[in-house]
């Protein structure tokens, strides 16, 4: 059986929680594959809302397994959090929520090198989430970081104290910032304890086991494919390979057992941080899209960056993450422009192309678009694509003309309820 991936093909936020929760329900189990608390994947349904940042977004689908994959970064403080509020929610996750005994640990001194690291970089930053990320990555590839697995052994207390050292060596060379280390790593070492209270499994066994005996898996990204490490717009990208190939690093798979891969897009784009954004806009339309979209960061509440949907960009992580369907989110965003913008191309260096420059941070790329008439209707109880209206219908036929992937699933609100499949495409292929 192999291995379907959910993952995002623009700056992240693209819906990712969403799409991941309605579709869990066909699958027997839900696996993270990398980043950490720096995702927040927004899950609705019930008249419940749920942010998630670490546990997978199919926890709230009774008899689903949920994996946190070894290529996730665990800060046990914010997985506390998470696991508080699903208790809260009567949502039982003791007998589903797995965690990879090596995935890596963020220690609230990764936070303080993250918020240190920031300052440093005065106007240059990144705009992180300061939720330690890099500097837990840091330590993944620099061989010095402490693993969920690691909690187990006689000497933890040893390694954590050993790599806070270093961690305060580091920081004496930089900016001073303020953080309480005293009171977070209370809070962090109580944590600890309920992290161990948690089913720690040796990840890449099991889910390689759940494979031979027939299960449906279904892996879920974090960020989105532009802020990969490698091919993102670096250095404005976040800490690890967002794209498919973090599945079989991020899980322990190989790359043969990768199924369907289910890209998603918004039907514009956003961005929160730093970094280049080609499409975006500074008037009135941007203005527009963030107000209707509703656009603040599900994780830091940072307003997002907002403009037009950018397919020079969205053809470069569809054949980067060998996207097989399409995913089309927040499509009643749009509900009420006049016109709809798509970029086509890109034009830099006195050349049109739909090649992204290596030097995307440094050379002005400026978008070539075509225009759309909008609809100017609510899209609420349509239920079928073929109740979409006609121009809606126009826009999701030039994104699959442009885009050569099979658009399969419309999102038309926040809502588990509300999405469109082409039936006979998904039904086929998941
Ligand atoms: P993720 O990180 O990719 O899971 O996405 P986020 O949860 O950070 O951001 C997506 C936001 O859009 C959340 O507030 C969702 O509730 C909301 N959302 C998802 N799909 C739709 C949609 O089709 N329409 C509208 N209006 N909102 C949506
Ligand atoms: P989800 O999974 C949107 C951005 C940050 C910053 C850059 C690096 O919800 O889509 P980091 O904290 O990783 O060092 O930040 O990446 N970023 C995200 N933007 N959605 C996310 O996750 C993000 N995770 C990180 O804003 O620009
Ligand atoms: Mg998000």
């Amino acid at each position: 059986m192999a291995i379907d991936v959910i993952l995002g093909l623009q700056w992240g936020d693209e819906g990712k929680g969403k799409i991941v929760d309605y579709l869990a329900q066909g699958y027997d189990m839900v696996a993270r594959f990398q980043g950490g608390p720096n995702a927040g994947h927004t899950l609705k349904f019930d008249g419940h809302k749920f942010v998630l940042h670490t546990v997978p977004s199919g926890i709230f689908r009774k008899n689903l397994l949920n994996l946190i994959g070894n290529g996730v970064v665990i800060d046990p403080i914010t997985l506390r959090g998470e696991l508080d509020t699903l208790r809260s929610a009567g949502c039982e996750y003791q007998s589903r929520l797995l965690v990879s005994k090596k995935a890596h640990l963020i220690l609230p001194t990764h936070r303080y090198l993250d918020a240190a690291s920031e300052a440093a970089k005065g106007q240059e930053k990144i705009g992180s989430t300061l939720k330690g990320i890099g500097p837990a990555y840091m330590d993944k590839t620099g061989r010095n970081g402490l693993r969920a697995g690691d909690i187990q052994l006689d000497d933890f207390r040893d390694r954590y104290e050993s790599l806070k050292r270093k961690h305060l060596g580091l920081l004496s060379a930089m900016p001073e910032v303020e953080f309480d280390l005293a009171g977070e790593e209370k809070k962090w070492f109580d944590s600890v304890e309920v992290l161990r209270s948690l089913q720690l499994v040796d990840g890449e066994y099991f889910i390689n086991q759940q494979l031979k005996e027939g299960k449906k898996i279904l892996a879920e990204g974090a960020q989105g494919s532009m802020l990969d490490i490698d091919f993102g717009t670096y250095p404005f990208v976040t800490s690890s390979n967002t794209i498919t190939a973090g599945v079989c690093s991020g899980l322990g798979v190989a790359p043969q057992t990768i199924g369907q891969v289910i890209g998603i897009t918004k039907a514009y784009c956003t961005r929160v941080g730093g970094g280049p954004f080609p499409t975006e806009l500074f008037d009135e339309t941007g203005a527009a899209l963030q107000r209707e979209g509703a656009e603040f960061g599900a994780t830091t509440g940072r307003p997002r960056r907002c403009g037009w949907i950018d397919l020079p960009q969205l053809k470069y992580t569809i054949m980067l993450n060998g996207v097989t369907q399409l995913a089309v989110t927040k499509i009643d965003v749009l509900n009420k422009f006049e016109k709809i913008k798509t970029a086509e191309k890109y034009r830099y260096n006195r050349q049109t192309t739909d090649q992204l420059p290596f030097d995307i941070c440094g050379i002005p790329v400026e978008p070539v678009y075509a225009s759309f008439p909008g609809w100017q209707l609510s899209l609420d109880n349509i239920a079928d694509y073929e109740g979409l209206p006609e121009a809606a219908k126009t826009f999701l036929d030039e994104l699959e003309n442009q885009l050569k992937v099979p658009v399969t699933m419309i999102s038309t609100g926040p809502d588990r309820s509300s999405l469109i499949l082409k039936e006979s495409m998904v039904r086929h292929s998941l």
